[in-house]
């Protein structure tokens, strides 16, 4: 059966993007089922609905807690029945209700190298801390933020000249090779969160994940 993603964005999507072309390019064996919102404005719903997806949207502020916006969030998901629930540029913390209910399927991309420089301004600490390297990881998603098991990073070099706009420019670039790359890992069921960490067909990753060349 084919694979199904559900995909959370908040702002432009361009990750969406690079997923859903990746799709139409056939390097990606998943069908997106969905594609969600807490901005009802968000970009990515306008680019999604153009190519034909479902799209839905809560807003946050209608609920009066995290948990509550995030078991609404699981109802308007649970029809769509998604294998992975990918977050891409989706700007909310979730509550250990949502973690729970997709633990093992949900994915975060995250623009650093992390451990380092989880949270936001990732390319403004990256610079001040004048480091030669940043880029972004992609990782399971746990109860501690930013913090769930690594399944893949891809690096960049960073330039004397570098700004906080260059970086994440090029960081984005990365971000749309490597997120439909781990995705059709998960399509072609051979990447896992299991109680050995992250298995990639069949052997556990090193801690930081897959790097990407
Ligand atoms: C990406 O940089 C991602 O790493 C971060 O949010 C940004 C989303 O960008 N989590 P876009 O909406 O996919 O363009």
């Amino acid at each position: 059966m084919t694979h199904r993603l559900a995909v959370l964005i908040s702002g432009s999507g361009t990750n969406l993007q690079a997923i859903m072309d990746a799709q139409k390019a056939g390097t990606l064996d998943a069908e997106i089922a969905v594609v969600f919102s807490n901005r009802a404005s968000a970009a990515g719903l306008e680019r999604a609905a153009q190519a034909g997806i479902p799209t839905a949207s809560l807003d946050h502020r209608d609920y009066p807690d995290r948990e509550q916006f995030d078991q609404a969030m699981i109802e308007v998901l649970t029809p769509y029945a998604p294998d992975t629930v990918v977050l891409a540029g989706f700007m909310r913390i979730l509550s250990a209700v949502f973690v729970r209910h997709y633990a093992g399927r949900l994915i975060n991309i995250h623009p650093s190298l992390l451990p380092k420089y989880r949270g936001l301004n990732t390319h403004a600490r990256a610079l001040e801390a004048c480091d030669s390297e940043h880029g972004c990881s992609i990782h399971f998603v746990t109860e501690e933020l930013d913090g769930g098991p690594l399944i893949a990073q891809a690096p960049i070099a960073v330039h004397a000249n570098d700004t906080v706009d260059s970086l994440s420019k090029r960081v984005q670039q990365r971000e749309h090779l490597l997120y439909p790359q781990v995705l059709q890992w998960r399509a072609q069921d051979r990447l896992a969160l299991t109680d050995n960490g992250v298995v990639l067909d069949g052997k556990p990753l090193p801690a930081q994940g897959y790097a990407l060349a």
